[in-house]
């Protein structure tokens, strides 16, 4: 596959995880690649816990659905029944799960680039989330992104100190397909804006 066709085929997976085995070799790949991404002040800030009990996903799962209702709840109408058919997680059926989490602490207190936007160190771990995504998918693997979580839960479950702050769970393994149109715009969610739409020449143009 190349870029373009990685970047196109990437899926955010709910349903079609299969539940089989991920090669060692494969997983390293893609965990090294997450470990690749740029960082302010080269801060590599990341830290990645690999999570395959089931007992520990079961957990988490159960606080992922309260959280959907709860979510659920602050819905009405159309918005409600539309809803209630999307599926938010796959965190049973996937293969394993890859908590990201974001240590401000590494590399300071000298953060060359940090020091007027204290963000930057969080965008570091999402671009390691990000290469990650798509190094699945040039593996043949999904990633489902589940941010259906209060994060003091996520830091209490799995023993996180308190300044690493729990910036993604994500399903991972291989899977049936990769659907060619995103869930939610197949359910009727919200589809994708045209890039006219978000693209400003010279100045921001107000719409
Ligand atoms: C920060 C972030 C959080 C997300 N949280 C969830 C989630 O909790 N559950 C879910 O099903 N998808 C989640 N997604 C996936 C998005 O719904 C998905 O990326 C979007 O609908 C576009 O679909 P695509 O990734 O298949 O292109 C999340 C994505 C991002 C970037």
């Amino acid at each position: 596959m190349d870029f373009y066709d990685v970047v196109q085929r990437r899926r955010d997976v709910r349903a079609e995880f299969t539940g089989e085995p991920v090669d060692d070799a494969v997983l390293h790949r893609v965990l090294s690649a997450a470990h690749h991404a740029p960082s302010v002040g080269m801060t590599q800030p990341w830290d990645f816990i690999l999570v395959r009990d089931v007992g520990t996903r079961a957990a988490f799962r159960e606080h992922v659905l309260a959280e959907r209702a709860a979510f659920a709840a602050t819905l009405s109408g159309e918005r409600a029944r539309t809803f209630d058919r999307i599926k938010v997680e796959g965190i049973l059926e996937s293969t394993l799960s890859v908590v990201v989490g974001y240590d401000p602490t590494r590399g300071s207190p000298a953060v060359l680039g940090r020091h007027a936007i204290a963000d930057a160190g969080l965008y570091s771990s999402v671009l390691a989330i990000q290469n990650l995504w798509l190094a699945a998918t040039a593996e043949g693997l999904g990633v489902g992104w589940v941010s259906f979580y209060r994060e003091e839960h996520l830091r209490d479950l799995l023993g996180m100190p308190a300044h690493v702050r729990p910036v993604a769970w994500l399903c991972l393994g291989p899977v049936r397909r990769l659907q060619e149109v995103p869930d939610l715009e197949r359910h009727g969610w919200r589809a994708r804006v045209p890039l006219a739409e978000v693209l400003h020449e010279e100045r921001y143009t107000a719409r």
